[in-house]
């Protein structure tokens, strides 16, 4: 069948003789779409939600006796947002995972354009990540940094398995499609050095969970606002993911907000719920909450509590997308 030539287009008698014409060549009539390319406020697509970590544990464990890292490259439980058709992201932009590295075990040197953070929910004292050679030392509440193309892997002399908490902004980068991969190691299994692990904390790449405390105690809470006591980790920590730590304090909820960044939110430490667009999630220590973008939300503690949020904030304030609202209550 050929293509509809210029006079084939110029000669249509009617608006449904254009379209079928147009439709041939790869064009379509901007005035005539079924659905409509811009609206009014975002919508609502991905949705509220909530991940436990005892459940994460456990199947973690399970995954533990079943796979190991050679295999699976990362023993990880990705927490895709249950909305209808998705398969992947946590909110629009940034993915969180669950992960566990066994006592002994060596998670083979990766990088990628995708840029990571991880925050650890339980590790004893001998577990560590490499970033770009440098051994990082894991302890519970730290936040550990590795940027776009930084080099890293993940090891354990400790006696226990070690967990925690990864965000990435996988999604971002599949969207715009700059993704690179590669492993830098072959085939690994092992920790390619067997000597005593020397990890330290004195690097760019990690904010530990004691100067965290310690810079909680010196913030100005802010008991009107919608982040408690809130201090930022960087600034920002990585170019497109902003990090804060909020504390709460028991019996007081933050002022509802929303705003078109989106939130992840997990809990370092305490017990509490928040409401989101509605919703209520009661949360303890290593739980999960999603707040995609414009979904009004807010917090309370029952126990003296510690949110981390992970946010593509700093993506929003680049391109003059980032608005907050923060109604009247
Ligand atoms: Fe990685």
């Amino acid at each position: 069948m050929s293509l509809p030539s210029p006079d084939d287009l110029v000669s249509c008698g009617t608006l449904e003789e254009l379209y079928g014409k147009l439709g041939k060549v790869g064009m379509g009539a901007g005035w005539n779409k079924p659905t409509p390319s811009l609206w009014p406020a975002p919508r609502k697509t991905l949705i509220p939600a909530h991940w436990k970590y005892e459940v994460a544990r456990g199947a973690l464990d399970a995954a533990g006796r079943l796979i190991n890292t050679a295999l699976a490259e990362r023993r990880n439980l990705i927490l895709f947002n249950p909305a209808e058709g998705n398969t992947y992201a946590t909110v629009r932009t940034l993915v969180a995972a669950y992960q566990m590295i066994m006592p002994g075990e060596w998670a083979r040197v990766h990088r990628h354009t995708a840029n990571a953070l991880r925050l650890i929910l339980d590790a004893d004292p001998g577990a560590y990540t490499q970033v770009d050679g440098v051994n990082i030392a894991m302890a519970p509440g730290d936040v550990l940094l590795t940027p776009n193309w930084s080099t890293h892997g993940h090891g354990n002399r400790s006696k226990a398995c070690a967990y925690w908490l990864d965000f990435l902004d996988v999604p971002l980068v599949q969207l715009l499609e700059p993704m690179f991969f590669e492993v830098t190691e072959n085939d690994a299994t092992e920790e390619p050095a067997a000597a005593p692990v020397q990890a330290t904390t004195d690097s760019p790449f990690v904010f530990t969970f004691k100067d965290t405390l310690h810079r909680l105690a010196e913030a100005k809470p802010d008991p009107a606002g919608p982040f408690g006591t809130s201090i930022e980790l960087g600034r920002p920590a990585l170019a497109t993911t902003a990090l804060y730590m909020m504390r709460l304090a028991p019996g007081v909820r933050t002022a509802p907000y929303r705003t078109t960044a989106n939130n992840i939110y997990a809990v370092v430490q305490g017990e509490g719920a928040s409401v989101v667009d509605g919703e209520r999630f009661e949360w303890r220590r290593g739980d999960v909450i999603a707040a995609p973008a414009w979904r009004p939300h807010w917090h309370e503690a029952t126990r003296d509590a510690i949110l981390f949020r992970v946010t593509d904030e700093p993506v929003m304030q680049r391109f003059n997308w980032w608005r907050e609202e923060r109604p009247a209550t």
